[in-house]
């Protein structure tokens, strides 16, 4: 078998592992949670994000056995480097939504080989949509193939930014806000980058993402033609944060040009 059949055949297991965590975290909407604080008030983890990082965690060792781990909520490996078979996984993605509004968030798990994406799911959990690729072999939206985005300008189009960088550059924000056709902010790095996967967007812009932020929504991204960088349009780099720029080429080209002129 070779290596990109062995990532597609461990595809209807993935799935099921993320419709059975989806199932967790909604029976847990009626209860209390116990919400601690990480790096700031706006950081939060929940015992939710934690017991389905701990649940990927044991499958994978079942199944797969001796691949190391890469979670966010640290019940993983530790990494310096991306040798080998690679799984990042986000439990939650959009904490904070999840526990404010119990609406837009995603649980995202990625496949690296030697630091090549080669399997990437993103599931927004109350729209009940699966975004996944394979690389090589295009994107989908549940059983729907994307199409090749249109590579749409700046002024074409809606850009998502993260509240971060509104908050920290807001004037970029309103560099890129006056350019485009406006701004959105939805709180969920997985369903923003979905989102310009799937054309509602025509990018996203994000002052600081952890490789798990990142990962599988590149592979996704990827597949339909985007460009997903640094900001400064360099690589992202899976090991550490990345102030992070996924669009269309276009209005990736645009973006980064606005961002020289803001120097
Ligand atoms: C966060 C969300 C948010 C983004 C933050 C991420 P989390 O992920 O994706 O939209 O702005 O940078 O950390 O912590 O909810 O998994
Ligand atoms: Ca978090
Ligand atoms: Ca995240
Ligand atoms: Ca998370």
């Amino acid at each position: 078998m070779n290596v990109l059949n062995q990532f597609i055949e461990r595809t209807q297991l993935i799935q099921e592992w993320i419709y059975d965590a989806a199932k967790l975290i909604k029976s847990s909407f009626e209860e209390n949670l116990d919400i601690q604080q990480k790096s700031n008030r706006n950081d939060l983890v929940t015992n939710i994000d934690k017991a389905v990082e701990k649940q990927f965690i044991e499958k994978i060792h079942q199944f797969f056995p001796g691949e190391r781990i890469m979670g966010e909520e640290g019940f993983g490996d530790e990494f310096q480097n991306l040798d080998g078979i690679v799984w990042i996984i986000d439990p939650i993605d959009g904490t904070l939504n999840f526990i404010k509004q119990q609406y837009d968030f995603a649980i995202m798990v990625a496949v690296y080989e030697d630091g090549i994406g080669q399997a990437g799911f993103i599931y927004d959990v109350m729209q009940d949509k699966m975004y996944s690729a394979h690389k090589g072999k295009g994107a989908y939206c549940n059983k729907k193939k994307l199409p090749p985005v249109k590579d749409l300008s700046l002024k074409e189009g809606l850009v998502a930014i993260s509240s971060a960088l509104m908050s920290k550059e807001e004037g970029l924000a309103r560099l890129v806000g006056r350019a485009s056709s406006g701004v959105r902010l939805i709180g969920s790095a997985g369903i923003e980058t979905a989102h310009v996967a799937s054309g509602q967007l025509i990018g996203y812009i994000a002052a600081s993402l952890a490789p798990w932020d990142i990962a599988a929504g590149k592979i996704i991204a990827e597949e339909v033609g985007l460009i997903y960088t640094k900001m400064n349009g360099s690589s992202i780099d899976l090991l550490q944060k990345n102030p992070s720029l996924v669009a269309t080429p276009t209005a990736h080209k645009e973006i980064i040009m606005l961002l020289n002129t803001k120097k």
